[in-house]
């Protein structure tokens, strides 16, 4: 006790040598600082262990700041984060962040790499505190993986207020103590794309319609015109295409349909085939006549999730310049009851002239994704990727841990799993029984039913089943993407809101195509 006092004593003794005004720091341009401490290992004595920029930083004061952390509390637990004031001349805020243990590496239980997610998660926190002061300016601790901690600033900071009168301040977020600007560059970009699909998929769907949706991502790879081509296809070309699964949905609409086309070409080789991705782009789900019950319908402005996460990895993918070409298709459009509307028992044939009885029609996603796959086979991919919000069914079985991919190749399950795992966005592998596909092939009037015969069993691997019959490539994936379409408080670094789960691991995965040719 008496160590302590005398600690204490010496500590404010030295604070007021040390203490910098206010007055010598305009107030809304200071800067914040975040530095990292990792967990003590068993059996190691009870010194500090810092990460090398936070160890060169005390230095720099003379030992202040573990002289601060140790008498401020017990050692930081790994997410936690403290804050310091005055300690140095340039940081009137210094927040240090828990980062577990050192080392920690990939976890073979979790499927992730535990020491990436533990950074994610302490300069988020770390960010948000300095944002919740009003600091416009952070410079963020590597803490050993600069991707990985500008990703957690990026995400973290993170809100969408555009339609708030009252907004949280905007921070500039800077590597410190590190010459790693390459990482860090990386994890701003795959963070602002993650970030670009969470702006699409929170943004109320009277602002997101399927033109504005198209619009916004013309804009947003204008930029990268010398690589990229959009075709913003209309109903007429969509009727020509005889897509009438996806017609049979935008027809209850007022809004109009578009079929979104883009065409990265990053490969050097322009004859290089396509990794082909389609994302299910309904801007809002009403269910149509077999309409949602009123609660939590409001969520259903996100079922344009899996569109805006491919498009906004394509943006991504350009702004990296992958050595890849890409193709990305987004069926855009509203499901609305109406007169003019789909009804149950109605039968609609698809591109490639598959019947299909329309028995529920808030099954829509599957209709509108088996035209874009058909049209998509057109382009010889090397490997197709859907991604869909499509059943809640999905939510049922794992939440929002993880992604369910099913597919026909273990070679694309392995790309993707190994490109999760980097990220800690994950998928987990969901089967593709024939026993499905009986469920979705015996219809009374067509060849195929858009729901299962069973309909509540196995709704997610029903869908998948329904989805394989549009598919005749090797290398196909289908990620229902329904259970991390929001966030709660599960993921600490994504505030409450839609996710834009899985951008980071759909750009880690084509970035894997790439570099592998
Ligand atoms: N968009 C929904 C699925 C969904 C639900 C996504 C919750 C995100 C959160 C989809 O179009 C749908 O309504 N699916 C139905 C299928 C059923 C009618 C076979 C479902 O899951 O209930
Ligand atoms: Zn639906
Ligand atoms: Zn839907």
């Amino acid at each position: 006790m008496l160590l302590v006092r005398r600690t204490v004593k010496a500590a404010v003794r030295t604070n007021t040598c040390r203490c910098f005004s206010v007055a010598q720091t305009h107030l809304s341009d200071r800067k914040g600082l975040v530095l990292g401490v990792f967990e003590q290992q068993e059996g190691e004595d009870d010194s500090l262990h810092l990460t090398e920029a936070a160890a060169g930083f005390d230095k720099s004061l003379s030992g202040r700041l573990s002289e601060l952390l140790k008498i401020s509390g017990p050692a930081l637990k790994k997410g936690k984060s403290r804050m310091f004031y005055g300690i140095h001349k340039d940081f009137p805020c210094v927040a240090v962040v828990g980062l577990g243990k050192n080392k920690a590496g990939v976890c073979g239980a979790e499927n992730w790499d535990t020491s990436k997610e533990n950074i994610r998660q302490a300069v988020s926190a770390g960010c948000r505190l300095l944002q919740d002061l009003e600091v416009k300016h952070v410079e963020v601790d590597s803490c050993g993986d600069a991707q990985s901690a500008a990703e957690g600033a990026v995400l973290g900071l993170f809100q969408y207020d555009q339609l708030k009168s009252k907004k949280k301040t905007k921070v500039t977020a800077q590597l410190h103590g590190s010459a790693d600007m390459v990482g860090w560059e990386k994890g701003v970009m795959y963070a602002e794309g993650q970030n670009l699909a969470r702006l699409l998929m929170e943004a109320p769907a009277n602002h997101i319609t399927p033109t504005a949706f198209a619009n916004t991502i013309e804009e947003k790879l204008a930029p990268h015109a010398e690589r990229v081509t959009i075709n913003k296809r209309s109903q007429a070309w969509i009727a020509e295409q005889q897509m009438g699964a996806f017609l049979s949905v935008s027809k209850g609409s007022e809004e109009p349909p578009v079929f979104l086309e883009l065409h990265y070409n990053g490969s050097p080789d322009s004859k290089q085939p396509p990794l082909l991705l389609v994302g299910k782009g309904i801007t809002f789900d009403s269910g149509g006549i077999s309409l949602k019950p009123s609660q939590s319908m409001d969520a259903m402005r996100a079922d344009m999730g899996g569109a805006a996460t491919v498009c906004a990895s394509i943006v991504m993918a350009a702004a990296l310049k992958l050595p890849v070409n890409i193709i990305g298709l987004a069926p855009l459009c509203e499901n609305m009851p109406s007169g003019k509307a789909t009804k149950p028992g109605d039968v609609v044939t698809a591109r490639n002239g598959k019947t299909i009885q329309v028995d529920n029609t808030d099954a829509e996603g599957r209709l509108i994704l088996a035209d874009a796959l058909c049209y998509g086979h057109t382009f010889n991919p090397r490997a197709i990727v859907n991604v869909a919000t499509l059943t809640g069914a999905m939510d049922v079985a794992l939440g929002s841990a993880a992604t369910g991919v099913f597919t026909n190749s273990d070679w694309l399950w392995e790309q993707l799993h190994k490109a999760s795992v980097v990220t800690g966005d994950r998928v987990w592998r969901m089967p593709l029984f024939q026993h499905y596909t009986r469920q979705v092939t015996d219809s009374q009037l067509a060849d195929l039913n858009n729901i299962g015969k069973y309909s509540r069993s196995g709704g997610a691997c029903t869908a998948a089943a329904f989805l394989r019959e549009f598919v005749s490539a090797p290398h196909w994936a289908h990620l229902d993407i329904a259970g991390v379409m929001s966030n709660k408080d599960e993921i600490p670094y994504l505030r409450k809101g839609m996710s834009g789960r899985p951008t980071r691991t759909l750009v880690e995965f084509a970035a894997g195509l790439a570099h592998n040719g």
